[in-house]
């Protein structure tokens, strides 16, 4: 949630990753929890919302559209439609009327991976709702990424597990599909664990993975790493920039290895 700054400075510029107002740049009039505001349109929904006054002390993370923190519900003066987008990505347009919905309650179902197996029937059994799908569709509607939610719901229904996973890849866990549903389905919650079991049962196993994993456990790097949390900003600056081997710029994939390989 986000909380309007009672010491708001008096001047319109900031700085960094906030609103830098161009030249000449147009303002127009949005409105924010039924408030207008006049922002310049160049801006995205946060960076507009921090140029009125706001404070994200939640509902804000990334601000590259990857957390999912961000979810915003608007609608478009004379428009019926509900629109639903991510602060951080979505600009503004004129006559935006807006809400933040930073953290939507979803049931979430307790389990232990190592318990699990690739059949789907344990998903099915810690997610019963699923079954409440009506293929409405305003899931699918809802998702400022353009993840066919729907389609995952009826893949998990399906027990195709695989194919939920799939789909529901650029999920963000933003909440807001669930926020629509009239079965009450966690979606989102249900697909990271079809991913969950995907990765652990289903998909074959990265040999290459294994084997790092195994060196970190293993202690390979800890002295590299200490090596490296004991350096100063200028001494670790000058092993990035200098003491490091660096692939060429467009190589073939698989053409470049290091002449170091102490540590692959
Ligand atoms: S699937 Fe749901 S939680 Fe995931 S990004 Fe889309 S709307 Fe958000
Ligand atoms: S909103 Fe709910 S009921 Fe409608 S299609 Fe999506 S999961 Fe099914
Ligand atoms: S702040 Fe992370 S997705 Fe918007």
């Amino acid at each position: 949630m986000c909380e309007t700054n009672t010491t708001k400075p008096d001047f319109k510029v900031a700085t960094g990753d906030r609103a830098i107002l161009p030249e000449g740049a147009k303002t127009i009039p949005i409105y924010v929890m039924g408030k207008k505001y006049e922002v310049p349109e160049t801006l995205t929904i946060m960076k507009a919302m921090e140029y009125a006054g706001f404070q994200f002390l939640r509902g804000a993370g990334c601000r590259g559209g990857i957390c999912g923190a961000c979810p915003t519900v608007y609608r478009m003066a004379g428009d019926y439609k509900l629109h639903f987008g991510l602060a951080c990505q979505t600009v503004v347009e004129p006559e935006m009327y807006l809400a933040q919905i930073p953290f939507f309650p979803a049931n979430r179902a307790s389990y232990d991976i190592k318990d699990m197996s690739a059949a789907a029937d344990a998903i099915h059994a810690l997610y019963p709702e699923v079954f409440r799908c009506v293929a409405c569709n305003l899931c699918t509607k809802a998702c400022p990424m353009d993840v066919k939610v729907m389609d995952y719901i009826a893949a998990i229904k399906q027990g195709q597990i695989e194919k939920a996973a799939r789909i529901s890849f650029d999920c963000i866990q933003c909440g807001l599909c669930s926020s629509r549903c009239m079965g009450e389905i966690p979606q989102y919650h249900i697909a990271q664990l079809a991913r969950r079991v995907f990765a652990r049962y289903i998909q074959p196993q990265a040999e290459h993975l294994r084997k790092r994993a195994e060196d970190i456990e293993a202690g390979k790097y800890d002295q590299m790493l200490d090596d490296l949390s004991s350096m100063d900003k200028d001494a670790l600056e000058k092993c990035y920039v200098e003491g490091r081997e660096r692939e060429p710029d467009m190589a073939e994939p698989g053409s470049w290895q290091p002449q170091e390989t102490k540590y692959l």
